[in-house]
């Protein structure tokens, strides 16, 4: 498909890339808009983290929950890139790829060979690590997400292309799993059950069923851009978690933001043409952190139950609350958004009245920036604005308006869509109500 193309909502297509972020905490249902929008590109690629992320696509009632795979892996024929960027457990990996050829799937697939492999003692170190920080902790995932990360910052990291050439495996692997062991014994005061040659015989398995899929993923993508090919970047976890603009140190290990695809893919950022955030009707938040429009109890255990909010990859309830215009701000600033796409909006349905939280206080002081102070943040009171609801409406009553579109949504709902891109200068152009990839409305 060339830059020049139809697509699926009509117009010509003015743009050859495109990146799909998260604005808020994570799982807001980039997958879900991903694969929205996956149909009308040649490439969908990760950039970055690994299977921390837990993306869930539901196509004609099928679910498909994905941690690795690019979201765009349900089409024929697309290419599906991991990057450079991302840290990727090949246990994981090739029990995922081995879900989707059994289903018949055909993985038209590219691995970065730099990108970085994680090993179980990064596992076991994580939920240590995690959990001696009690208070300053985020509640990780427990993938050893983190681990993998500090060895690629330390440049100790085991990367794809080492898992392909025995010789420099079996080096690096000595010398770094030694120092994992010693740590454990020594800082840690843990015994830890690893068997040194067994990982190694095993990864190096792992290593020759992923070897047909590995490559240089920055030649590949420039090459692709050179020939009018169209990209969609996927964005993992979401803006409050980046590493340097989230809510640090209750964040991942990576850049999630916008900027993390010119690292994590080899793209320069002359070549990003838009960047769509995506962004839950309300809050969720699954891990530790302050968070200020956080619900009362019933009002969090009412989102709860009806976005049915319990974690993609590791099954704990969500933490819910109220949407947050100080960190969607903040989430358009720093990602430079193009437009919008406001996910679950039918979650909120049968509300009298809708909570905005759209600055902090702090005593008498109105913040309306995201402090980089933890001190500051943990203390900062949501300032709500609200706004009348609509009623509830039924997965029948959706399918109608859908079809007739955007205009036919409730008054109220349009109002609330209204407030967000008034307060937050950004167009919404994509509206979701419902987890079904037909359950889609784009705004003209
Ligand atoms: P991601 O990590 O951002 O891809 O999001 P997750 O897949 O972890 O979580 C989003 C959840 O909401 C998934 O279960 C989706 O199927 C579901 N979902 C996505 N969009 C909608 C929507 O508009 N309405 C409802 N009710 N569910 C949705
Ligand atoms: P997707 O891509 C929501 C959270 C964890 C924890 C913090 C650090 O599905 O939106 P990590 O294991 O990455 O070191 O954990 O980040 N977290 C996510 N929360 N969605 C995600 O991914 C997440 N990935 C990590 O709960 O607070
Ligand atoms: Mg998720």
């Amino acid at each position: 498909m060339s830059a020049k193309g139809g697509c699926a909502w009509g117009a010509k297509k003015s743009w050859q890339t495109l990146m799909i972020v998260g604005a808020q905490w994570g799982d807001e249902g980039k997958g879900k808009i991903v694969d929205y929008f996956a149909k009308d590109v040649d490439y969908v690629v990760r950039y970055q983290g690994g299977n921390n992320a837990g993306h869930t696509l539901v196509v004609d009632g099928e679910v498909y929950k994905l941690h690795l795979i690019p979201s765009g892996v349900l089409y024929k024929n697309k290419r599906i890139v991991l990057g450079n960027g991302m840290v990727i457990d090949p246990e994981v990996l090739v029990s995922e790829m081995d879900s989707f050829t059994d289903r018949g799937v055909k993985l038209n697939m590219l691995v970065s060979d730099r990108a970085h492999i994680i090993f179980p003692f990064h596992i076991l170190m994580d939920g240590m690590i995690d959990e001696y920080k009690g208070k300053l902790g985020a509640g990780t995932t427990r993938r050893g997400i983190g681990p993998c990360y500090a060895d690629k910052a330390e440049r100790f990291g085991i990367r794809v292309v080492d898992l392909l050439n025995k010789e420099i495996f079996r080096e690096k692997y000595n010398k770094l799993f030694d120092l994992k062991m010693n740590t454990f014994q020594r800082l840690y005061r843990q015994k830890v059950d690893l068997n040194k040659n067994e990982i190694f015989n095993h990864y190096w398995k792992l290593g020759q069923k992923l070897k047909k899929y590995v490559g240089d993923v920055s030649v590949e993508l420039n090459e692709a851009m050179d020939q009018g090919k169209t990209i969609l970047f996927e964005g993992a976890q979401g803006t409050m978690l980046d590493n340097d603009h989230g809510v640090y140190p209750h964040t991942t290990s990576s850049n999630t933001i916008a900027g993390g695809v010119c690292t994590g893919a080899g793209v320069g950022p002359t070549k990003i043409d838009r960047v769509i955030g995506v962004v839950k009707a309300y809050l969720s938040r699954v891990g530790s952190s302050p968070l200020p429009s956080e619900g009362n109890e019933k009002e969090a255990a009412h989102l709860r139950e009806k976005g049915q909010e319990f974690g993609t990859t590791t099954g704990r309830p969500r933490r819910c609350g109220w949407i947050d215009l100080v960190q969607l701000r903040h989430a358009v600033r720093v990602n430079g958004l193009t437009s919008l796409a406001i996910t679950k909006i039918d979650v909120l349905g049968g509300l009298k009245k809708i909570p905005i939280c759209v600055n902090y206080k702090l005593g008498n002081k109105i913040i309306s920036n995201m402090p980089a102070s933890l001190d500051i943040f943990r203390k900062c009171q949501p300032v709500y604005k609200y706004i009348p609801g609509w009623q509830d409406l039924t997965e029948a009553d959706f399918t109608l308006i859908v079809k007739k579109g955007y205009n036919a949504l409730p008054i109220n709902m349009k109002k609330y869509i209204k407030i967000i891109e008034k307060e937050i200068k950004v167009p919404v152009e994509l509206i979701s109500v419902g987890p079904d990839r037909k359950a889609t409305i784009k705004i003209k």
